[in-house]
C-alpha cells in the first residue's frame, strides 16, 4: 500500500515481492577509438549486438531504508561502487520514493569480462525496480541515470542492433541483424578498460586517432549497405542473407581497435581467437576490451564444433543467439508460473 508522507517522499508498507529480470549481454561489431576528450574520455564509434546469454537480476523492495546488494560471484563488489546500487539510489531518487532496495545478482558472464555485464546488471535492476514499485521513469530520466552510471548502460535501454557513439552512451536503434549463432570464450584473466585505453593512448597520437575514426562510419554504411543490396544485384549462390553479411563484415575491415593493445599483453585472448577463426567462424573479434571474444557463425553446426574445439583447448566457451530488440524486450522479464 502506498502512503505519502510529510515531505513529499512516498513510503511504502511492506510488500516485498521479488521482480526478476533478465540481464543480456552485449558484444561490440567493431569499435574505433578516437581521440581523448577533455572530459577523459574517448570518442567512440561502435556497433552494439545484445545476445541471448543472460545474467539474472531480483529486486525486492519493502519497509526500511537502504540499498544492499548480493551476488553469488566474490569478485563483484556489493557496495556503493556496484552499477546497480548506484542506478537504484538514483532511481529512488527520480521517482521521491523510500524505502529497503534488496539485489539479488545471479552471475553468469564473466566479470570484466567485455560483455558489458556490469552495465546490464544495472539497466536489469532499473526495469525491476520500477516493476516491483508499479511506477515508471520518463524515457529521458532512465537515460539521464543510465549514461550518467556508465558509458555502456544506455545501449540496453534500447537492444538489438546499437549504434554508439560519443564516450558510447549516445545510442541509436540500428535496423535488427538477422539473428545469428554467437559463440562466447572467455580465458580466465580480467581486463580493466581503463587501463586499455591508456595503453592505446601511449600507442597512438590524437591525429591518428581522428583519422581511423572517420574511416568508421564508412565501413558500416558499406557493410550493411553492401549486404542488403549486392554490387552484382543477385544474392551470392547458394548463400544466405546471414552468411553474405559475414563475408562482408570481414570485407568492410570492421575491427575492434582494442584488440592491438590487448591481444600483445594477453596471448591466451588472442589465441581464442585463432581457434574460433580455425573452426570455421564468418567473424571473430575481441568484444570491448575483452577478455571475451566472441565468433559469429552462420551455422549453428559451426558454432558448435567451436565450442568443442575451445572446450579441448582449455577454454570453457558456449553457444548463444543474438537477440533483435523485439526479442529482448520480450525475454526481459521471464514469464512466472
Ligand atoms: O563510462 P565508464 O564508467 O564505463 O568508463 C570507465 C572508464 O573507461 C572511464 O573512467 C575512462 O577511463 C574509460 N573510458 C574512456 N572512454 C570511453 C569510455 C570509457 O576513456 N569512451
Amino acid at each position: 500500500m502506498l502512503m505519502l508522507s510529510t515531505d513529499c517522499f512516498l513510503c511504502y508498507h511492506p510488500s516485498l515481492m521479488a521482480t526478476v529480470v533478465r540481464s543480456f549481454a552485449k558484444i561490440n561489431i567493431g569499435l574505433r577509438i578516437g581521440p581523448l576528450r577533455e572530459d577523459g574520455y574517448h570518442e567512440l564509434r561502435t556497433i552494439y549486438q545484445t545476445l541471448s546469454f543472460h545474467d539474472l537480476i531480483k529486486v525486492e523492495f519493502g519497509r526500511g531504508a537502504g540499498i544492499e546488494i548480493s551476488c553469488d560471484n566474490p569478485q563483484v563488489p556489493t557496495g556503493e561502487s556496484n552499477t546497480c546500487w548506484r542506478v537504484a539510489e538514483r532511481v529512488l531518487k527520480a521517482l521521491k520514493v523510500r524505502g529497503k532496495v534488496h539485489i539479488t545478482i545471479e552471475k553468469r558472464m564473466p566479470v570484466q569480462g567485455g560483455l558489458g555485464g556490469a552495465s546490464s546488471n544495472a539497466v536489469a535492476a532499473m526495469l525491476a525496480l520500477e516493476k516491483a514499485l508499479k511506477m515508471r521513469l520518463a524515457a529521458g530520466q532512465r537515460l539521464r541515470i543510465a549514461s550518467e552510471v556508465g558509458s555502456d548502460l544506455p545501449l540496453f535501454l534500447i537492444g538489438g542492433t546499437v549504434l554508439g557513439i560519443g564516450r558510447g552512451e549516445q545510442v541509436y536503434a540500428l535496423e535488427d541483424l538477422p539473428t545469428l549463432d554467437c559463440v562466447t570464450a572467455a580465458p580466465d584473466v580480467g581486463v580493466s578498460t581503463p587501463a586499455a585505453f591508456a595503453e592505446w593512448d601511449r600507442k597512438l597520437t590524437g591525429q591518428v586517432a581522428s583519422d581511423r575514426i572517420r574511416t568508421f562510419s564508412q565501413s558500416v554504411y558499406e557493410w550493411l549497405n553492401g549486404s542488403r543490396f549486392p554490387s552484382t544485384g543477385v544474392p551470392a549462390k547458394g548463400r544466405g542473407r546471414a552468411e553474405t553479411l559475414l563475408l562482408d563484415l570481414v570485407r568492410a575491415g570492421i575491427v575492434n581497435d582494442f584488440e592491438s593493445v590487448v591481444f600483445p599483453k594477453y596471448h591466451p585472448i588472442r589465441e581464442v581467437k585463432r581457434v574460433l577463426e580455425r573452426s570455421g567462424a564468418d567473424y571473430a573479434s575481441l568484444s570491448g576490451s575483452g577478455s571475451t571474444v566472441y565468433g559469429l557463425f552462420a551455422k549453428r553446426s559451426k558454432a558448435l564444433e567451436a565450442v568443442r574445439q575451445l572446450g579441448q583447448s582449455g577454454v570453457p566457451a558456449q553457444a548463444w543467439k543474438t537477440l533483435t530488440r523485439d526479442q529482448y524486450w520480450k525475454e526481459l522479464f521471464p514469464r512466472t508460473g
